[in-house]
């Protein structure tokens, strides 16, 4: 194996699926801990004393400028290097969001075993599913009363129609969390409750039962984590790692991230069974192994800077073969044209650092003064190498769009034009009079719209909300506009595909109910 294919290997690039609340900071935090990049826990995490998670970025990106350190993070553990690509939510969920998806090669699902699947996590999950990329899930809070374990992971099947596997299993929850029954490990892991040092193992013979005479407090708590975890072992599925690899599987844990209880065993699996950097089809079909010399990359995402003192950008970069290194050239499919790389940036816990060399399944920020779009390929050598465009998300909110200076509409036309083709939103077009319309899929991307619009092309513009939030593509074919109706607007994307914006599920169901020949189309 050469020198790159060993270092490559040690390499795991993840983002952590969640909906807001769930957990994600603070497991974040955990892993930063046990990497040594943190001293204690609390210190990237505290809203009540100011300080932000690195990974809550629009928080401290409106106080700074620009926080790339949040978009990615980097951290030793366990012999490997993790690269943790953010998923921004909350407020600041947008195309991006999804689009970090495109450049991990696994996820973590993080639910709050409380509420269960949430539908921020099921809309990621979607868009994870659809590559096929394996997904780890860690139920989190369980030093709180939740739902019933068997529940939970019955509700992955039925709600997200992924197969899961129970690689442990909670013995008791809340004030009664007596830790974890480890049938991956054939272990059970103590937690401080049942009056031993916590993270205290006991090993499993061969029936699955505590060796020796350990007996517990309360023994009910562990005999019903025996049956459960018998009866999963009888009637659920096997563990598969072809099946975890290939996504079609989730190996489930569970724990506390507050705690820090069971994130540690969950974090020494997941860095033994999530993926190194593997192989990337090109446009054309042709596979890129991520150790072949010639450096490859896409990007798969543009960060503009909201500080008017800082123009630039940030362009993020996977890398997908090769290696980088400060200062080399490298070819720009798109325009053909050589560009230097040698303003680069990665991303460590706690500082942004220049980057002189990066490898396959490593991100990088490239300082852009708008050379890059989302999803070019930059590659080198002779051979011309292009990784397929990004795909574009189903947006679901829309608003109106006009010029507040009808003089000015030139600047309104070339920013929004720009906008548009970097991905900052979705544009639209009415048949009849040409109205322009903006699509996202959250909140963010319309201030971050005007904001830049205002900023970079001097062009105000007016926004006003429409009651639309479902699109659905048609077949040109069936294009036929006195279909078009107040419950529906027809209209065309930038690309001259036409589809319609309904109000809500219900005037869709309706327009299917009434129209069940055209066939209706989602992005993604
Ligand atoms: P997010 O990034 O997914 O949005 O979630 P975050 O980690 O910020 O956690 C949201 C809230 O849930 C926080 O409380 C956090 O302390 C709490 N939390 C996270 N993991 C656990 C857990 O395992 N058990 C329990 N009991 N709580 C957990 P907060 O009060 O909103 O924030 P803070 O003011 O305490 O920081």
């Amino acid at each position: 194996m050469s020198q790159l294919a060993k270092e490559i290997q040690k390499r795991k690039t993840f983002a952590i699926i969640s909906h807001p609340d769930a957990g994600k900071t603070t497991i974040t935090e955990r892993l930063l801990l046990y990497s040594g990049a943190i001293r204690s826990a609390g210190t990237v995490k505290g809203k009540k004393t100011g300080r932000y998670a690195k990974s809550d970025w629009m928080a401290i990106e409106k106080q700074r400028g620009i926080s790339v350190t949040s978009s990615v993070m980097q951290v030793d553990y366990d012999g490997y290097q993790v690269n943790i690509v953010d998923t921004p939510g909350h407020e600041d969920f947008s195309e991006d969001t999804y689009r970090t998806l495109m450049a991990v090669d696994a996820a973590v699902m993080v639910i709050d075993s409380g509420k269960g699947i949430e539908p921020q996590t099921k809309k990621l999950f979607e868009v994870c599913a659809m590559r096929g990329i394996p997904i780890f899930t860690f139920m989190n809070k369980l030093d709180r009363d939740g739902r019933e374990p068997l529940e939970l992971v019955a509700e992955l099947e039925e709600i997200l129609g992924i197969d899961a596997y129970a690689m442990n299993w909670p013995m008791g929850m809340g004030k009664n969390f007596y830790g974890l029954y480890d049938l991956h490990n054939k272990r059970v892991e103590l937690t401080d409750v049942t009056g031993q040092e916590e993270g205290t193992l006991i090993p499993l013979n061969e029936d699955g039962e505590v060796e020796g005479d350990y007996s517990f407090k309360d023994s009910s708590i562990y005999t019903q984590a025996l049956e459960d975890a018998q009866l999963l072992q009888e009637a659920g599925n096997a563990f598969d790692e072809e099946a975890i690899l290939s996504g079609k599987l989730t190996p489930v844990f569970f724990g506390s991230a507050l705690t820090g209880f069971g994130v540690q065993t969950f974090l020494d699996a997941f860095v033994d069974y999530a993926p190194s950097p593997g192989s990337h089809v090109t446009e054309d079909e042709k596979i890129v192994e991520a150790d072949d010399e010639r450096l490859t990359g896409f990007i798969f995402k543009i960060q503009a800077n909201m500080n008017p003192a800082h123009r630039d950008r940030i362009a993020f970069l996977r890398i997908c073969s090769g290696r980088f290194q400060a200062g080399e050239d490298v070819i720009l499919k798109r325009s053909g044209k050589k560009i230097k790389l040698s303003h680069t940036t990665q991303f460590m816990a706690d500082k942004r650092e220049t980057t002189r060399e990066a490898l396959a399944g490593d991100i990088i920020g490239l300082y852009d003064t708008g050379n890059f779009q989302i999803g070019d390929t930059l590659y080198q050598g002779k051979e011309v190498i292009g990784y397929p465009p990004m795909p574009q998300f189903t947006p679901e909110i829309f608003m109106k769009v006009q010029a507040k200076n009808v003089m000015k509409q030139k600047s309104f036309h070339k920013g929004m034009e720009q906008l548009v083709q970097e991905g900052a939103i979705q544009l639209y077009k009415t048949f009849h009079t040409n109205d322009y319309i903006i699509g996202a899929v959250g909140q963010l991307q319309f201030e971050v719209f005007q904001y830049r619009l205002k900023e970079e092309y001097n062009s105000e513009v007016i926004l006003t909300p429409m009651g639309s939030r479902v699109a659905r593509w048609i077949d040109p074919e069936d294009l036929d506009l006195k279909l078009s109706s107040s419950r529906n607007l027809l209209v065309k994307d930038r690309f001259d595909q036409p589809l319609y914006l309904f109000e809500n599920e219900f005037a869709l169901q309706w327009f299917k109910d009434k129209h069940p020949t055209i066939e209706l189309k989602k992005l993604l």
